[in-house]
């Protein structure tokens, strides 16, 4: 055969079995309806011979009653349960891919942020979308055509030889001749369309992370190189079509040229032996419609493998996707930590040394310090030196080398995930806004919260002002990635979330960077309120934001140099009162 199955992989489809096996009725109905068709169908071409050698006139009204109505039975079974069938057929693919998409996501979503360094999202959305199609085709429509076909075609077979051995095996002969040609072109129309997808789909995976970043291209009035590349882009996607209907052209011409072709040689054949005695005219039709159905059904299972090949490939890519574990996981005997409410909590860091999975340059070295519950410790230092991944630690995205981080005496380790990061709130570097309205960006940090608790951590956070001020106030969409809001404003909203889930470790890094003096004291002044009970960690380049802190860490490279409060790092004379020369003249 041209397309062989590689057997060792069809282990892939195990990917599918705990998707399948809740749906056995289904697929049980699904069979029933298949063998019932295939039957009625194999039927047809049997009454065709009896109404024909009927010759109507000479036989009896009643005769040709029965012959009509028994047909017209056949065609009602066979609209009935070929409709079923593919009802049942499509109705398993769509189910089972759209629980095989959720268990991606979901996997997804639990994943480590190791995995998405290696894994880009359109590897995963690709997985997502175009992997999981395939296998909704292999089920809402391949096997059921295997099967279906396999049946036609073993049936057809077998009525072609109980009509006429000799021609049958003529006619075999010359089939197989037409088949195997066309196959193997139908195999290149295929490939040819594959690559023509996939250069559309490299087309608008183009388009897309240019229509992303329209402002940096216009900056740079970069239009013109744009477009020529998008046109290079969009030529080679034409001229991969024009390729594919090429092919698809000859295929066509060889399929119906062949397809005749044999049809008129055993019609040829068929009157020789009709004028001969050998055969009845109605036993030659008969021949023709089996022989009709073998050929379709020969060209449908070759089809229907390249399907399984490709829908392997899908099954191989998504088991591996599933089996994959996240590096970061819940402990075996979690324990949990308790907190006072409104105390804030108590961190002990331990000798925390750690490097990135992709790079064994140590971004922290031998890191302890010590914070009580309620205090505010402001961590400093160079771009580079470690602040924003001490913060990665502390939420468990990635597990120190050695050293340990303990909450309330409890090494965060032995802490549920879900329970570790319910106690802490953080306001990132990045801020994140989704493309809702203002109240549901806001409630994202505690989702059961009502519109009231929404409007007081906005309120808390000086973002209550402006929301009340856009053109439909908290309902207002914010647009893609929050592009309707300035970035202070962004800012202020990712205060608001991180305020509203009231947690007892607040981390915010460069919280009030992109704001101006007036919203930076009036967020600074909200900040004192809420920080009050709760034990807070401030990164900040601007050390008028630091001043009040209980504590300041000074971090270069990774490693602690100096801590102190404001006047006594100013006294030392070391980094810290040197940047703080750079930045005040007051002092
Ligand atoms: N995901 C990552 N994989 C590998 N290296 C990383 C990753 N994230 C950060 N780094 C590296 O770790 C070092 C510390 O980065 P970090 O983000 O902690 O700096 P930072 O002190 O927050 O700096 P800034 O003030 O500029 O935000 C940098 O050298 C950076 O290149
Ligand atoms: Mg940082």
């Amino acid at each position: 055969m041209v397309n062989k199955i590689n057997l060792s992989k069809i282990g892939a489809f195990k990917v599918l079995l705990p998707f399948i096996t809740p749906y056995k009725q289904q697929f049980l109905i699904a069979l029933l309806s298949l063998v019932l068709a295939a039957s009625a169908t194999l039927a047809v071409p049997f009454c065709f011979r009896q109404i024909i050698n009927l010759g109507f006139s000479s036989s009896s009204s009643n005769l040709i009653n029965t012959t009509f109505i028994s047909l017209f039975l056949v065609a009602c079974a066979v609209a009935l349960s070929t409709s079923l069938r593919f009802y049942m057929v499509s109705w398993l693919g769509e189910r089972i891919t759209a629980d095989i998409r959720k268990a991606i996501y979901s996997h997804v979503l639990y994943q480590s942020p190791e995995f998405f360094e290696t894994t880009q999202s359109g590897e995963i959305l690709s997985r997502l979308n175009t992997d999981t199609t395939l296998i909704q085709t292999l089920i809402g429509t391949s096997i059921s055509m295997a099967i279906r076909n396999i049946l036609l075609l073993l049936g057809g077979l077998v009525m072609m030889f109980i009509t006429s051995a000799k021609l049958s095996i003529f006619i075999f002969t010359l089939l197989l001749l037409t088949v195997i040609p066309t196959m193997i072109l139908g195999r290149r129309v295929r490939k040819l369309s594959k690559n023509s997808q996939d250069k559309i789909a490299d087309t608008s995976a183009l388009a897309g992370e240019k229509l992303n970043s329209i402002s940096t291209i216009q900056s740079f009035t970069n239009e013109n190189t744009e477009t020529t590349l998008f046109n290079q882009f969009i030529e080679n996607s034409f001229l991969t079509a024009r390729t594919r209907n090429i092919a698809r052209a000859s295929l066509t011409f060889l399929a119906i040229f062949l397809g005749f072709s044999s049809i008129i040689l055993i019609l040829w054949l068929g009157a020789y032996a009709v004028t001969r005695g050998e055969m009845s005219g109605g036993e030659l039709t008969q021949f023709i419609l089996y022989t009709v159905i073998v050929a379709g059904a020969i060209a449908v299972v070759a089809e229907v493998i390249g399907d399984t090949q490709r829908a392997i490939g899908a099954s191989e890519r998504i088991l591996e996707l599933l089996q994959l574990n996240s590096s970061i996981k819940d402990p075996v005997q979690p324990s949990s930590i308790h907190v006072q409410a409104s105390q804030g909590i108590d961190l002990h860091i331990e000798q925390l040394s750690f490097h990135y999975p992709s790079n064994s340059i140590a971004v922290l070295k031998d890191v302890s310090f010590h914070i009580k519950p309620g205090e505010r410790v402001a961590v400093v230092g160079p771009s580079g030196a470690g602040k924003t991944s001490l913060f990665q630690l502390l939420l468990r995205f990635y597990d120190p080398q050695s050293g340990c981080i303990k909450l309330n005496g409890i090494d965060i380790k032995d802490v549920k995930l879900k329970d570790l990061r319910k106690l802490i709130g953080i306001v990132p570097q990045d801020v994140v806004i989704f493309s809702t309205n203002a109240l549901e960006n806001i409630r994202y940090g505690k989702p059961e919260a009502t519109n009231e608790e929404v409007f007081h951590a906005a309120k808390l956070a000086a973002a209550d002002d402006f929301i009340t001020r856009l053109p439909d106030g908290y309902q207002t969409f914010l647009g893609d990635r929050g592009m309707r809001l300035s970035g202070g404003q962004k800012q202020r909203i990712v205060i608001a979330r991180a305020l509203l889930k009231n947690p007892p470790l607040l981390l915010l890094d460069e919280a009030t960077s992109s704001l101006d003096a007036e919203s930076e004291h009036l967020i600074q002044e909200a900040l004192e309120v809420v920080m009050k009970n709760r034990t807070t960690l401030v990164i900040a380049h601007r050390l008028s934001t630091v001043k009040q802190a209980d504590h300041i860490i000074v971090l270069e490279h990774g490693k602690i140099i100096e801590t102190g409060n404001h006047a006594s790092l100013i006294h030392q004379g070391g980094l810290y009162s040197h940047l703080a020369k750079l930045q005040f003249t007051d002092h």
